[in-house]
């Protein structure tokens, strides 16, 4: 089973910022070379699903036209939506949604899964990257990011996350950094 919605409410209730993704030295760097693996210099239109409180929707904010956030819990996505605010940063938008909820655009030339995808049994997860892939144009990025650590909230690991990435027939990989505490993947949709 996914690890189910109420579970993240209840982080939400207890901290507005309850991962400390905006001062977390360990996240603000892991965002940093997310941004900074990104092959083209600029990106029409990017989808991050799970985007919390909008600290990596920001940074990605200055490398893309448009940039559609969403998170399955409302105080996480006005907490987004104030930062964004509070930075002048009007081309990036955060709803309160489901990572599968229809989507605003047509397609997106980036796609950021960023400590999200470990939330989905092994078995589904197939079935989860097939509906976020149909939304990434052919040619376009796919970045991947996920904590290599273990955690009971989670439903897999990150190494399942990111082997099962590599099973997609329709990803190409670029480039594959690994560190002690997480694995970031770049690919072409
Ligand atoms: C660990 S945080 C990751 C946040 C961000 N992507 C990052 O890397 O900093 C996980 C977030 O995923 C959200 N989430 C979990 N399942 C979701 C789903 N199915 N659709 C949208 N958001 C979801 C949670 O509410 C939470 O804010």
């Amino acid at each position: 089973m996914s690890t189910p919605g109420h579970y993240f409410e209840s982080m939400y209730s207890d901290s507005s910022d309850p991962w400390d993704f905006a001062t977390a030295w360990y996240e603000l760097r892991r965002y940093g070379l997310i941004v900074a693996s990104l092959p083209e210099q600029r990106y029409r239109v990017c989808f991050e699903p799970a985007c919390s409180v909008g600290v990596l929707t920001e940074m990605l904010a200055a490398r893309c036209d448009e940039v559609h956030g969403v998170d399955v819990v409302d105080t996480a996505a006005e907490e987004a939506r104030r930062r964004l605010a509070r930075a002048g940063v009007t081309t990036a938008h955060v709803r309160t949604a489901d990572a599968l909820d229809p989507w605003p655009r047509a397609t997106c030339d980036l796609l950021v899964l960023s400590e999200f995808l470990y939330y989905t049994p092994v078995a589904e997860l197939d079935g989860l990257l097939t509906g976020l892939l149909r939304l990434v144009e052919p040619g376009g990025t796919v970045v991947a990011c996920h904590w290599l650590g273990r955690s009971p909230d989670h439903a897999c690991t990150g190494e399942d996350v990111h082997a099962a990435l590599a099973e997609r027939g329709d990803l190409t990989l670029l480039a594959h950094h690994r560190e002690e505490g997480f694995l970031l993947e770049v690919f072409r949709r």
